[in-house]
């Protein structure tokens, strides 16, 4: 009777003790994420694909999801780092250790990561490639695994840290993790070669990824909320703008979206997007900024989604310029500075560390703006500074529909992200974000328009400003109220700053 009281207790303690259920940390719509890549395919082909209607059902088929560019090895890159650098080739390479990941992010909150690739002979393998089963070696294939679709060791801030490296492993080792209910809580995994379709068919692939998902998707398979993530690393044809297929499955989908389809445009930066965005985490400072955060984890959260200002003309076809790049006409040297003063979609700023190591370049130009503008090699990213110039105009009332007309148009052809306009009654008032030139020449012709009682009380200066989310950049919006003004103002840090421009109490 007393062993077997012992024996409960022993039991009971285990299970209370148990390191797994004391380290995940709860994220608002999902507490894990799986992410597993398979190669080369459009998006046409993989939605007919029989294997692939087959997982359809259990998950929600993202049908406006784009790949980055081509080939395969910068989209995987561009998954974990906020940027691909250029890169326009398959070859090793590295990025310097003071470019960060989301692998800094999830630390900084003490989530687990792991990365599995199926045939990497040992953990943290560095070399381009291994040689591969028995089985499939020479005169035939050898290369199993690739180091171009682990996008972790090629990022010195990982490869250079033994104990991150001890989390880039096999996939027999995620069977066993899975078997152990241990996984991680942000896991990406590459199959190898073969079983990715690389070397082989599209439906080799999805047939493969049906029997591996198979007992993941299980009913019990994880006690916590689990997506599961299907996606292709890019097209196969490269004269299309490279759209994937892309399929969220897994506990964590609320059971009535199963079998839907979501038209959120997304692209592979999206991942680092809805990740800060379940667990709200501080962000990159690069593209993940402005990158939409998946449909139905927004949908909890209340994060704002919109398509990117240039979503008419996307092609990633042809990789941007970078430091990494080898056949653009236009050559860049350096890794660009992350933009410091982004607030991404975490609703948190750039993560500390990153503010700290790149303080230097501050005042430096940079490509990330936190739009959700998509670059390609036709289309490359503008280089602007990062503090945001702001401005306030005050005049006697603003009612004139014609002349808020050429107030707005103007607003667009200087290519300003926001304006806010007070109109209706008295004051009226006018605010202006942008960078610095722009700025100028919209005051400047605001001021040749001669409103009653025109005034500049904050001219146009760098200023810093929290940015939100996208969906309230890329703006020219009009308010009635001066409440409703300064509640906009609030949202951008800016509460002191214009209340004292006008002459309210600054005090409250
Ligand atoms: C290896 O290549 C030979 C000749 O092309 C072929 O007959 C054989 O089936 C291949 N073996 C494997 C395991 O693919
Ligand atoms: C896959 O194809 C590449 C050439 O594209 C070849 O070098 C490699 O050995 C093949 N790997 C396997 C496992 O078949
Ligand atoms: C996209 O870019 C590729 C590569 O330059 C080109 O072949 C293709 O025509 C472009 N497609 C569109 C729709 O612009
Ligand atoms: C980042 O690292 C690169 C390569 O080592 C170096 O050239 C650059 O100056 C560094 N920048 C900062 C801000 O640390």
């Amino acid at each position: 009777m007393l062993s077997l009281l012992i024996g409960q207790l022993g039991l009971l303690l285990c299970c209370l003790l148990s390191p797994t259920d004391a380290t995940v940390v709860p994220g608002r719509a999902f507490d894990r994420f799986i992410s597993i890549w398979l190669e080369n395919q459009d998006f046409d082909k993989v939605v007919v694909d029989s294997a692939f209607a087959d997982l359809k059902r259990f998950g929600i088929l993202q049908t406006r999801y784009y790949a980055q560019t081509h080939p395969s090895q910068p989209n995987y890159l561009a998954a974990v780092g906020g940027d691909y650098w250029g890169l326009d080739h398959d070859e090793v390479v590295r990025i310097p250790s003071n470019v960060s990941t989301i692998v800094d992010l999830l630390e900084r909150k003490d989530i687990s990561w792991g990365g599995y690739f199926e045939g990497m002979p040992g953990p943290g393998y560095m070399a381009e490639a291994s040689v591969g089963r028995p089985e499939n070696q020479s005169p035939n294939g050898t290369w199993d695994y690739v180091r171009k679709h682990n996008p972790f060791v090629s990022y010195d801030s990982i490869n250079f840290n033994g104990r991150r490296l001890l989390n880039l492993l096999s996939l027999d080792d995620f069977q066993s993790d899975f078997a152990a209910g241990v996984v991680p809580q942000f896991v990406m995994i590459s199959p190898d070669m073969l079983n990715d379709g690389h070397n082989t068919t599209l439906d080799y692939a999805t047939n493969w990824v049906r029997e591996f998902l198979k007992p993941l998707l299980t009913d019990g398979a994880f006690a916590e909320k689990t997506l599961v993530q299907l996606t292709y690393d890019e097209t196969e044809d490269y004269t299309k703008p490279n759209r994937i297929a892309s399929l969220l499955m897994g506990n964590a989908v609320p059971k009535k979206l199963l079998g839907t389809t979501d038209d959120t445009f997304y692209t592979h930066f999206s991942i680092l997007s809805t990740m800060e965005n379940n667990w709200g985490l501080p962000n990159l400072g690069r593209f993940d900024v402005g990158a939409n955060v998946f449909q139905f984890v927004a949908d909890a959260t209340g994060y704002p989604n919109t398509d990117p200002p240039n979503v008419a003309n996307i092609n990633n076809s042809i990789s941007y310029p970078g430091p990494l790049n080898r056949n653009h006409p236009t050559k860049l040297m350096t890794f660009p500075p992350p933009n410091l003063k982004l607030t991404g979609a975490g609703g948190e700023p750039v993560l500390e560390a990153i503010a700290q190591t790149w303080k230097s370049e501050a005042k430096s130009d940079t490509p990330y703006d936190g739009s959700g503008r998509v670059y390609d090699g036709d289309d490359l990213p503008v280089y602007k500074g990062q503090g945001l110039f702001t401005a306030l105009i005050r005049t006697h009332h603003i009612t004139s529909r014609k002349k808020l007309q050429r107030v707005r148009k103007a607003a667009s052809q200087h290519a300003l992200p926001f304006v806010l306009i007070r109109s209706g009654g008295s004051p009226g008032i006018m605010y202006a974000e942008g960078a610095e030139a722009d700025v100028n020449a919209w005051v400047s012709f605001v001021r040749g328009l001669r409103y009653k009682d025109f005034q500049c009380p904050r001219k146009p200066a760098a200023n810093m400003v929290l940015v939100p989310s996208q969906a309230i950049q890329g703006s020219f919006e009009e308010v009635t109220s001066v409440t409703e003004f300064g509640h906009r103002m609030e949202q951008r840090g800016l509460a002191s700053w214009w209340k004292s421009a006008m002459g309210y109490s600054s005090s409250t």
